[in-house]
């Protein structure tokens, strides 16, 4: 049976994994929508493969440059932020959320209130917005399929005992690049060293916020809005090798562990194909060769977004969406050489200073403190560079 699928963020590297793994199973899909934000060239080379009803680019000033490149098809073409949240709720059996950022908020967010199932790569959204998400999905019957490796395992797990029967949710960390840097010495990193990932092949940001372990505490965030256990049964494992991808201990000391080559075409099809499985063209674990699994505690002294994001998430209102914003005008900062590596967490820290935001009772109320808290941090940022 052919299965409808919508791609936000076809063109980057979540949503490439996805497309190669479609292509291999052509006829298993229909695509419905593609989108990105300003790749013109690569949005419309999708499009031309993949023949999606519609194709949408998020930068409105690039609307007539992908019509031209689509002329001679029958595809539609859409532009801009509004056209992107409608062209969530297309009819579709899957819609797979892979933009980067809070851009990918809204989409999600309507899509999961038109009652499509979401495969959701996009955890800034989910650590934004993680109550009215989930609130969305449980009042329309949309299903959140986890793409993030670590949360796809302890999905996978979860099948294993329920919810209500699990001691402990530990999340596994690789600890990026600098995993043994010195703190004296992280001043001195470039943006080429941060987003050389050790295991993964990922787009900037994420790669980014593995360096400094941010994405591990967004990760704690999403963990606590799609497993709620309990902050304090959701622990961060360090483990170089990301062959485990995060463990689920139950109440008799059962511990349930997902395990695979570090490669993101291994969650995305476990979220495409669910409840069955597909195969893939990813490299089989080798234990033999690999021969040997380390883990250690994260250290918090050299890497505090993790503590950081634990209290935001604790204090919760609004506190994650700030974090969020801040962090994302942060990363940014740094990837333009504007920031240096160890500023990043201190910029978020500090917009986390202020006085708490009213806690946020719809979308509008959680763009609005994602706008102040990305001035915040934006004003911050000036005062490093001319420091
Ligand atoms: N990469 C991974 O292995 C991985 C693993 C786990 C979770 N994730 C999560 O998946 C998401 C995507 O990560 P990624 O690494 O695939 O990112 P990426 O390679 O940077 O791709 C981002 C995608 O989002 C689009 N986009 C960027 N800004 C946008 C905006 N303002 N409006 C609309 N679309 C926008 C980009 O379009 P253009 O190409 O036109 O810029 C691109 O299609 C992130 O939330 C990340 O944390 C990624």
């Amino acid at each position: 049976m052919t299965r409808r699928l919508s791609l936000f963020g076809a063109t980057g590297s979540v949503g490439q994994s996805t497309l190669d793994l479609v292509r291999r199973d052509g006829a298993a899909w229909q695509v419905g929508v593609l989108t990105a934000n300003s790749d013109v060239a690569e949005l419309a080379r999708l499009a031309r493969e993949f023949q999606p009803e519609l194709a949408v680019i998020a930068d409105e000033s690039r609307y007539d440059e992908l019509k031209a490149a689509l002329a001679d098809t029958n595809i539609g073409v859409a532009a801009g932020a509004k056209a992107l949240t409608e062209a969530a709720t297309y009819p579709a059996d899957l819609v797979l959320a892979a933009i980067v950022g809070t851009a990918g908020l809204a989409p999600t967010m309507a899509a999961l209130e038109a009652g499509r199932d979401v495969a959701l790569a996009n955890k800034e959204s989910l650590v934004s917005a993680g109550e009215l998400m989930i609130a969305a999905a449980r009042k329309s019957g949309a299903t959140i399929l986890p793409v993030d490796s670590e949360h796809n395992a302890i999905f996978q797990c979860l099948s294993g005992g329920r919810i209500d029967q699990v001691r402990r949710i530990i999340l596994t960390a690789s600890g990026g690049p600098f995993r043994t840097m010195r703190a004296e010495d992280m001043a001195r990193v470039t943006p080429a060293e941060a987003v050389a990932h050790p295991n993964w092949s990922m787009g900037a940001k994420i790669s980014v916020d593995s360096a400094t372990m941010m994405n591990k505490g967004l990760e704690l965030i999403e963990a606590h809005h799609l497993f709620p256990v309990g902050l304090d049964r959701i622990e961060i494992l360090v483990h170089p090798q990301s062959v485990i991808h995060s463990l689920v201990e139950f109440v008799d000391c059962s511990t349930l562990a997902q395990l695979g080559s570090p490669d993101m075409r291994i969650p995305i099809a476990s979220a495409l194909a669910w409840p069955q499985r597909m195969a893939t063209p990813c490299a089989p674990l080798d234990l033999a060769s690999i021969a040997r699994l380390d883990f250690e505690a994260p250290d918090e002294a050299r890497f505090p977004a993790t503590a950081l994001c634990r209290a935001a998430i604790a204090e919760g209102g609004a506190r994650p969406a700030q974090l969020n914003a801040a962090n994302e005008v942060a990363v940014a900062a740094f990837l333009a050489g504007r920031l240096s590596f160890p500023a990043i967490v201190d910029t978020v820290a500090r917009v986390l200073d202020a006085d708490a935001p009213a806690a946020p009772a719809s979308l509008q109320d959680i763009f609005s403190v994602d706008a102040a808290s990305r001035a915040a941090a934006q004003r911050l940022v000036d005062q490093y560079e001319h420091a």
